[in-house]
């Protein structure tokens, strides 16, 4: 069945394409009709489906991770996203190929989205790189690439190299050089789709002046205290869509690096009285009012209750006057800012959007 949605906010009216139904699992068919509309897709420039809601897996550590995976796919998740960076791929692919194997699920069913690390920039370590995450995924391919941050680091297997003062040694590497080897993962199969991360306005329009295959995605953090509205309005323009990391402005986020204050929107009174008002979890409330901005957020969680709590969102549409209310609480508070490499050229945070 394909329906249009549109959702009217404070901020602009933000069209997610064609959002689609795909078909629902067995498991969910005895669930409630909301948990079943979560197999909701946006359509990417390039004409694959994206499910508008997806499982983060950052922390979530190996020994959880692969059960975590599992019962996902059990309730109804579609999409993972993961990342060579979070070291569980392996875990990670084990979930899903089980389910695979169980018949819960087929290959075609799943989105999985990974993401080159900056220490693999160069051209010649991106296909590579790529290829380690698929035998580490046990997976041929993945549906979407990403380059995580465009900040390149010393090449090389340590994440984050440092000097013997303890700072980050960078790569003069340039992101539109490496784009140029994700269109190559494209090529060879490895991915059908490549995308971005943590890119700034600037750097996507560079990255798209010499792109032969566009960017489809452009994954940076969104929640109520950084709602994103101009990057978001800048992305449409382009055709690219925005997937919304730490939804929760999440504790599981980098944010250890950062010493300023972590802001706590799942505390929140505003949103408390409007999730009491709709009879909703704070949860909730904030991750429909993400897929409502046009966004795909992907929270994590390693608890099975949360897990389909945050899913559980399809019953109910925000009214203008509370999408207001949640707009009225942005404060552009970044708690993702990777602030030790702010000197670096393509440190993408020192511009407004
Ligand atoms: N591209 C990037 O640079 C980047 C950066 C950061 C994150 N990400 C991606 O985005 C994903 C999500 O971001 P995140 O992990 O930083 O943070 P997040 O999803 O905003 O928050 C996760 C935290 O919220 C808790 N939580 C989850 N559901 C909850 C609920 N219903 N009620 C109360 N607490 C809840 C989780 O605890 P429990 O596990 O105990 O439920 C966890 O502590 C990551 O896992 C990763 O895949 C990408």
């Amino acid at each position: 069945m394909l329906e249009r949605m549109s959702f009217c906010s404070a901020v602009g009216i933000y069209r997610i394409g064609s959002i689609r139904q795909v078909s629902v699992p067995r498991l969910l068919r005895v669930t409630s009709p909301s948990v079943r509309n979560m197999a909701q897709t946006v359509k990417l420039n390039n004409g694959y489906e994206f499910p508008v809601l997806g499982l983060g897996t950052y922390k979530s550590n190996p020994g959880e991770a692969e059960q975590i995976v599992k019962d996902a796919i059990d309730i109804g998740y579609r999409h993972i996203d993961c990342a060579k960076f979070y070291e569980n791929e392996k875990e990670v692919g084990a979930g899903i190929r089980a389910k695979i194997a169980e018949g819960v699920i087929k290959r075609e069913d799943i989105f999985v989205t990974s993401k080159l690390w900056n220490t693999y920039h160069a051209p010649h370590m991106v296909v590579p790189t790529c290829k380690r995450t698929l035998s580490d995924l046990g997976l041929d391919y993945v549906n979407l690439y990403l380059i995580h941050w465009p900040h390149a680091f010393k090449e090389g297997d340590v994440f984050l190299p440092k000097d013997s003062s303890g700072n980050i040694i960078y790569s003069d590497v340039d992101y539109v050089d490496t784009w140029k080897e994700m269109e190559e993962c494209v090529k060879q199969g490895l991915t059908k789709s490549i995308g971005l991360s943590n890119f700034n306005s600037q750097q996507i329009q560079r990255g798209l002046d010499i792109a032969t295959i566009k960017p489809v995605v452009n994954q940076v953090e969104c929640h109520p205290y950084l709602n994103q509205t101009k990057l978001i309005e800048f992305c449409r323009e382009k055709g690219i869509q925005i997937t919304a990391y730490s939804p929760f402005a999440g504790p599981t986020s980098i944010a250890p690096l950062h010493k300023g204050e972590s802001p706590e929107p799942l505390k929140d009174p505003k949103i408390k009285e409007l999730a009491d008002k709709y009879n909703k979890t704070v949860a909730q409330v904030i991750l429909k009012y993400l897929v409502q901005l046009g966004v795909v957020p992907i929270p994590k969680s390693s608890n099975k209750k949360r897990l389909l709590e945050n899913i559980d969102i399809f019953d109910f549409e925000l009214r203008p006057e509370d999408v207001s209310v949640m707009n009225s609480l942005n404060r552009n508070n970044r708690i993702c800012d990777f602030i030790q490499v702010k000197e670096h050229k393509h440190y993408p945070f020192n511009i407004e959007y």
